[in-house]
């Protein structure tokens, strides 16, 4: 086991003798913006490829506060932190010129932080030597916005919420033509340089959305960007440090090549994609089987990408009208009985979550290469939101769990990587 995972699990005991204690008044904030001079586009939801942008990660739900109001995304994020940014590069897109951008959330619009030629791009920092048209996304963690409040096991969920970005990519371009494949082996530290981060944000990802333009060969680009500070408050933190430097190399990739296949309805999946919100507690409903079959075909359908992990999907079946209750894997029962209390008891004692779902999600792996594995139970998860949102069910992801707890619960000693729960 990665000793980064082993240091940070929680337990019955570790949470009564560490309890987090958050310093309000240094909050970091969850934007970041380029300088005015970088030339700002607004995007117009008219236009397709815009809507396309805002479905990945724009603004969807304002919540007021007696001391203030904050936003909720597209994508979900372990405590409303949103540590991950996004990055693009459009190549004979319609209506932007062809460069790289940032994505800027709080303004719903795209920074141009350079423009490209034909023979140059971002293309060989992602493993790619002819130019590719389309778009090329980069996602980044600015680790502090989560380490504030979740300390060292906040890699962890800085993983798991760019899982959730790039699978939010996906969802989006499912209303689009094309196919995203998700690239984990990227050239993490020429990238890192090339944009300035300072060792305060990093690259953690990339996904593609392009084709190849035959025959032509690509430079990488060289550009200089400022420093611009995405969390206001940065705190170094050496664990987290270590834990990014030790697996930013990957090792034996093996390449998904298969497509997902998913039968939604286009116009019904994008009001999902933008609807989707995080249920705070279940009221015991129960599912139908067939809602039960429709949301594991899209949790096991294939993730294109460049490196695939094995993860294990275990379903603690709490209330699905005629499945006996129990723990399921891979379509068998491992056990019979009702197992919601335990499942609750496992979500940090979040009952109202894990024993009240219809259905407790644990995902383990075993594998190697701990940035794909941990984005790659991500966007299992965020394909869990989707498709329960599209069915009129609710979801959350549940990030806080006792990991050994797990273990001997399914029976594994691999390493527990996320929970969620799905009901009504
Ligand atoms: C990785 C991850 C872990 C999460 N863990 C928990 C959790 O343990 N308990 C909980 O109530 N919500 C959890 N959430 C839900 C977030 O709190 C929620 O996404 C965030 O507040 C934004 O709200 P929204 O999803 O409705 O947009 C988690 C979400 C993610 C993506």
């Amino acid at each position: 086991m990665f000793w980064y995972h082993n240091q940070t699990k929680h337990s019955y005991q570790s949470i009564r003798t560490h309890p987090n204690q958050l310093s309000w008044h240094n909050q970091p904030t969850t934007y970041k913006n380029y300088p005015q001079e970088y030339k700002k586009q607004r995007l117009n939801m008219e236009n397709t490829e815009d809507n396309f942008l805002f479905h990945i990660a724009g603004l969807s739900a304002r919540k007021l506060y007696p001391s203030g109001e904050s936003y909720l995304r597209i994508n979900p994020s372990a405590g409303a932190l949103y540590p991950n940014e996004l990055y693009f590069q459009a190549r004979g897109v319609e209506g932007l010129e062809d460069g790289v951008y940032h994505y800027e959330v709080r303004s719903a619009s795209v920074s141009l932080l350079s423009s490209i030629d034909q023979g140059e791009g971002i293309e060989p920092y992602l493993g790619f030597t002819t130019p590719m048209k389309g778009y090329l996304f980069l996602v980044s963690a600015i680790y502090h916005r989560s380490a504030w409040k979740y300390k060292n096991r906040a890699f962890r969920y800085c993983l798991l919420d760019a899982g959730h970005l790039l699978a939010s990519i996906e969802a989006s371009a499912l209303c689009k033509p094309h196919a995203v494949q998700i690239l984990y082996d990227i050239k993490r530290d020429r990238l890192n340089r090339l944009f300035g981060f300072n060792n305060q944000e990093w690259f953690v990802s990339g996904a593609s959305m392009a084709v190849p333009i035959r025959d032509e060969e690509v430079r990488a680009v060289e550009f200089v960007l400022p420093f611009v500070d995405g969390s206001a408050s940065f705190e170094q933190n050496h664990l987290i440090e270590e834990a990014y430097n030790k697996t930013k190399e990957l090792h034996s990739c093996k390449r998904m090549l298969q497509a997902p296949k998913f039968t939604y309805n286009k116009e019904k999946l994008l009001d999902a994609i933008y609807t989707r919100r995080s249920q705070r507690g279940f009221d015991k409903g129960a599912i139908t089987k067939g809602q039960f079959n429709f949301i594991m075909d899209a949790l096991t359908q294939a993730i294109l990408s460049d490196c695939d992990a094995d993860i294990c999907v275990y379903a603690v079946i709490n209330r699905v009208l005629d499945m006996p209750l129990g723990l399921y894997k891979d379509g068998e029962y491992l056990r019979y009985g009702d197992l919601a209390r335990e499942a609750g008891y496992l979500c940090l004692e979040q009952y109202s979550l894990g024993a009240d779902s219809a259905i407790t999600f644990f995902l383990t792996s075993s594998d190697s290469n701990y940035q794909a594995l941990y984005q790659k139970a991500g966007i299992i998860g965020h394909r869990l939101y989707i498709v329960a949102e599209y069915l009129g069910l609710g979801c959350s992801g549940i990030g806080a769990y006792y990991d050994d707890e797990v273990n001997t619960f399914v029976d594994n000693d691999a390493m527990v990587l996320y929970a969620l729960a799905v009901g009504k």
